[in-house]
């Protein structure tokens, strides 16, 4: 299987995105706006693909959502992956295609051989669904981070990547595509703390030590936010689970997304009743494999373990 990540770099999408290029075939990288504006995304997404020595095409995609306007998330800092010794600048050039043509491309050329990783608001890949309708027949499968099946970050019941984009992540949803879900209920579960920071910064690579100071930059805006000092692990989780199954427990779960109510919009209605319909009664279709459980020391151990393999 091929992977494409759809992103928006972004300090956990760091992670995700160095633990992927070391255990998957990534045959590229999209952008998108969210933790930042999609220029800074775009950048960050060339910076750490150079510094890592990735040689991955990157497209840049959506600057903001099919509704409304995009709202930059305060949590990633200035420019979505500030912290420490910044990672360096870089002459790096985007693909000349849009993340959307990349899309498309890419699934033409890879039917039924190309999964998606989303780390981001779904702009891109709705987008690419709407120009092209039979994507969904091409693309095997959509590991995702977003949603919740109960608390949330930006509001009390919508995660960020779905809240910077509902009608995306519900064309997304409804796409048929088979669609496997790390929403908070699941990351919150793998916890990144100080001893991962040491373990990153005396390990002695340079990756190591750059890994460790976007940690902890991201570990401090979380103490200051959430009452604890630890944060979660929460865009690696969606790839790990490709990974390593075995650490992880799904439910197939019948999920929207709220569009219409000022309180709710953006929250993944997840309906985990576990109920036999009435007689004549059609019970919601099943359309997303929902992360319940994972093994967070197991997790967060593989993480860092492939972080240390770069040099
Ligand atoms: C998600 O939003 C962003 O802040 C993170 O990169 C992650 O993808 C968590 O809600
Ligand atoms: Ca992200």
């Amino acid at each position: 299987m091929k992977y494409i990540i759809d992103t928006d770099p972004g300090h956990d999408d760091f992670f995700a995105i160095l633990y992927a290029m070391r255990r998957l075939d990534v045959i590229g990288l999209t952008t998108v706006f969210g933790n930042s504006t999609v220029d800074n995304t775009t950048q960050n997404a060339l910076r750490i693909c150079d510094f890592a020595k990735l040689d991955v095409p990157v497209a840049m995609g959506a600057a903001e959502p099919i509704v409304g306007d995009f709202v930059v998330s305060a949590i990633h800092g200035t420019d979505g992956l500030e912290g420490g010794k910044s990672i360096p600048q870089t002459e790096r050039h985007t693909d000349p295609r849009d993340a959307v043509q990349f899309l498309i491309e890419m699934g033409r050329a890879h039917a039924g051989k190309l999964s998606l990783i989303v780390l981001g608001p779904m702009t891109n890949i709705a987008l690419a669904l709407r120009d092209e309708p039979k994507l969904a027949e091409w693309i095997s499968e959509i590991s995702f981070m977003g949603g919740s099946t109960g608390t949330g970050n930006v509001t009390a019941f919508a995660e960020a990547n779905v809240w910077k984009d509902p009608e995306a992540a519900q064309m997304v949803l409804t796409s048929g595509i088979p669609m496997r879900m790390a929403g908070l209920n699941l990351t919150n579960q793998a916890r990144l703390s100080q001893i991962h920071v040491d373990r990153l910064a005396n390990a002695g690579t340079k990756i190591g030590r750059h890994a460790s100071e976007i940690l902890d930059f991201y570990l401090t805006q979380h103490s200051a936010r959430y009452t604890r000092t630890d944060g979660p692990m929460h865009d690696p989780s969606a790839v790990i689970s490709l990974v390593h199954p075995d650490l992880f427990e799904f439910r197939d779960t019948a999920v929207s997304v709220e569009l219409a109510s000022p309180l709710l919009r953006g929250m993944t209605v997840c309906d985990m009743r576990e109920i036999e319909p009435f007689p004549g009664e059609v019970l919601p279709t099943t359309n997303v494999k929902v992360g319940v459980r994972l093994n967070g020391p197991a997790c967060v151990d593989a993480m860092i373990e492939a972080i240390l393999e770069y040099h």
